[in-house]
């Protein structure tokens, strides 16, 4: 059994910053007292727009992150020539649409991908590990494993929306995930997760990291981010045991 690495998002700590641009609550800290709860990596979305996370926030995190910092990016050249310099430990390719309200679905590899092969080269370049945010569809998968990189994130955000109805998409997420180690890909998860939600994907075999973040800044708010990484990291852990 693969053991089971927990990353939180801490990009709405960013959100509610900005909603004063004022400098409180400070993204940094919450990312200490995530680490302090044995979160295992930090993730923040700097997105074009520049709607919640700052160019300095990821700066200031690059040196502050004891465990290791994931960053998500679409492909726009000063995003990525931003994150590049910083060298992180992991880069995560999204799709961006400036409308949306989150990142909707995975990234489209059945179109010219002549610019994400360009940023693929480049970050791993710098030493960080490229993964790409995929849907959980095959053919999809068999794409990103062309790309070379190492790792795919699946898009659990149908899982989300769906989950107490249907198991349809969380079946779709455990083939997908069995694909895509059969494949030599790691895998990872994320989008749309939640304290109610989460343990039926910690229970898939393959899936080796959680990226997760609204539904535990959202906890984080009520009882601290502390006690809020706690409570995640206990239910990930039992789920995985539970195997
Ligand atoms: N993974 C990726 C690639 C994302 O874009 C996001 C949202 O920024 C997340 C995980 C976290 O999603 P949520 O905030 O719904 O937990």
């Amino acid at each position: 059994m693969r053991p089971l690495r927990l990353y939180i998002n801490i990009d709405h700590v960013a959100t509610i910053r900005e909603a004063r641009k004022t400098d409180e609550p400070d993204p940094i800290e919450a990312a200490r007292q995530a680490e302090a709860a044995g979160a295992n990596g930090i993730t923040v979305h700097l997105r074009e727009d520049r709607r919640h996370i700052q160019d300095r926030d990821v700066e200031r995190l690059a040196t502050a992150v004891t465990t290791v910092l994931n960053c998500e990016l679409a492909l726009a050249p000063d995003v990525v020539d931003l994150v590049a310099a910083l060298e992180p430990f992991q880069v995560t390719l999204v799709p961006e649409r400036r409308e949306e309200v989150t990142t909707e679905g995975g990234l489209d590899l059945a179109r010219d991908t002549g610019r994400l092969r360009e940023v693929i080269a480049r970050l791993a370049t710098v030493g960080s590990r490229v993964s790409l945010f995929i849907d959980p569809d095959l053919p999809t998968i068999d794409r990103a494993h062309a790309l070379g990189v190492p790792a795919i994130e699946l898009h659990t955000g149908r899982y989300a929306h769906t989950w107490r109805s249907s198991r349809t998409a969380l079946d779709d997420l455990g083939r997908a995930a069995a694909h895509a180690a059969g494949l030599g890909l790691a895998v990872h998860a994320g989008h749309g997760l939640t304290y109610d939600n989460v343990a039926p994907v910690a229970e898939i075999p393959e899936i080796e990291e959680l990226n997760i973040g609204h539904s535990i800044v959202s906890r984080a708010v009520i009882i601290g981010m502390y006690g809020a990484v706690s409570e995640m990291r206990r239910i990930v852990q039992a789920a995985r045991r539970a195997r």
